[in-house]
């Protein structure tokens, strides 16, 4: 028998916490958005008509829905209650996913970490849940993974934002919310350094919140759909 001793030491009153301001010296994210790509009213229509199509597409086919974390996570909750009527035997399950450092451009190495049951994903409909499809190399690595390690009988993605003007692999996702234009987004699940996720609606980050860690504001390519509301 180990025995071991806890000692718990008391710490010292914490110094009163800084005030908190955005990398720009704004005290809020909102303040941070140089304008509103998609609005929360936009994004919840659009959330809706894609649950509906894919309720229609999965009936009798008992799909597992895989939101690849982390920045799917507000688009996957909304769309799962959004897929009426819910397709007997669906269930969820999370696959974590990263490629992108600190900066916006990905590394072109896309780590996965998954605790995905083999027995889970064999045999099944899977679809994938992303927050952005950009140059595709993040969802060509779980679809590959998902199909070719795990078994799945099919695998199809559910993307909020497409970026396809960026690709550098050709992949067309089969549910697709927006058509994104080549700017700096966040909001919604995406990020920047880990910040922004909250926000409710998509947003262009004000190039003064990147520029002064030598990021260059994205070229616009004039492509994609955008909500004038
Ligand atoms: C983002 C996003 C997608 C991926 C898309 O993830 O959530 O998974 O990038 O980019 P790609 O098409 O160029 O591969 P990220 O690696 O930033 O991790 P996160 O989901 O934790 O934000």
């Amino acid at each position: 028998m180990v025995s071991v001793a806890v000692t718990v030491q008391q710490t010292a009153r914490p110094a009163p916490a800084k005030e908190v301001v955005s990398c720009s010296g704004r005290q809020t994210y909102h303040d941070d958005m140089a304008k509103i790509l998609y609005t929360e009213a936009v994004i919840s229509q659009r959330v809706a008509e894609l649950g509906r199509q894919i309720a229609q597409d999965y009936q009798g086919k008992a799909p597992l829905v895989l939101g690849v974390l982390k920045g799917s996570f507000m688009f996957f909750s909304d769309l799962v209650r959004a897929i009426e009527p819910c397709p007997r035997g669906l269930t969820l399950d999370f696959i974590r996913a990263s490629s992108y450092g600190s900066g916006t451009e990905s590394t072109g190495e896309v780590k996965l970490k998954a605790d995905l049951k083999l027995e889970k994903v064999e045999g099944r409909h899977v679809l994938l849940v992303e927050d952005i499809v950009d140059t595709a190399l993040t969802i060509t690595t779980v679809s590959r993974y998902l199909l070719e390690e795990c078994g799945a009988a099919s695998v199809a993605t559910a993307t909020l934002l497409d970026k396809h003007e960026r690709r550098k692999l050709v992949y067309r996702p089969e549910y697709v919310g927006f058509l994104c234009p080549n700017e700096f987004v966040v909001g919604y699940g995406l990020d920047f350094n880990e910040e922004y996720r909250t926000i409710p609606y998509i947003g262009v980050l004000k190039p003064e919140c990147y520029s002064h860690l030598g990021i260059e504001a994205p070229e616009p390519d004039g492509s994609g759909e955008s909500s004038d509301e």
